[in-house]
């Protein structure tokens, strides 16, 4: 395992977002998703975990771990998780910092993280193409258990598990 850049350090954030939020503010005119109210009002208040990755003095990218209630902008939904699990709903590092296995290493710390705080069972999802991201969480220990395709026809959310299985929400994947 090559090793980390000692100028990486990985903060939890739970209580106090702070250091994260006013960067995903800024960041968030370009990419979008970063900031997004209700995910971040729902993230304040069921304790989620804010990742914070920073190369020397900077922040470089996060990790959003979603716990209890949680907002997918994906889907455009809540979904309650049980106890004990967790979801990594968001992974972001900036362009100028990617390929130095900064994301992998934020990954594994948080898996350790989450781990030593009774989470047994940890979820992610990932678009197909994101070839990145794939290898990351891949080389990070994942593995996948059911490809989900969401699609709307007239306003109404579908969701198939496997490419050919209709389910009702995504609460009945996830939940
Ligand atoms: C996905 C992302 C977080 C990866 O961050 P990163 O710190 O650059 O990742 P790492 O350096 O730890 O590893 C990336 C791996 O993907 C590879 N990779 C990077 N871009 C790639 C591409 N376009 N095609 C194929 N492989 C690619 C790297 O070579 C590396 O592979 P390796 O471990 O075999 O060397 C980053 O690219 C990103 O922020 N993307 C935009 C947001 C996003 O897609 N987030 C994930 C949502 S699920």
């Amino acid at each position: 395992m090559p090793g980390l850049d000692p100028k990486a350090e990985i903060d939890f954030l739970i209580d106090d977002k702070q250091a994260l939020i006013p960067w995903l503010k800024c960041h968030g005119k370009k990419f979008t998703w970063m900031h997004i109210e209700r995910e971040l009002q729902l993230a304040d208040s069921e304790g989620h975990v804010f990742v914070r990755i920073s190369y020397g003095e900077k922040t470089a990218g996060y990790i959003k771990v979603g716990v209890n209630g949680t907002y997918i902008h994906d889907f455009g939904r809540i979904v309650t998780f049980p106890p004990e699990t967790a979801f990594i709903y968001d992974t972001f590092i900036l362009p100028d910092y990617r390929g130095n296995n900064l994301s992998f290493y934020a990954v594994i710390k948080t898996l350790s993280f989450l781990k030593e705080r009774n989470y047994k069972r940890i979820l992610c999802h990932i678009e197909g193409w994101n070839v990145a991201s794939l290898k990351v969480f891949r080389k990070s220990g994942f593995k996948e258990i059911c490809s989900i395709r969401f699609s709307r026809i007239l306003g109404l959310p579908i969701f198939l598990k496997n490419g050919y299985r209709p389910m009702a929400s995504i609460r009945s994947i996830l939940g």
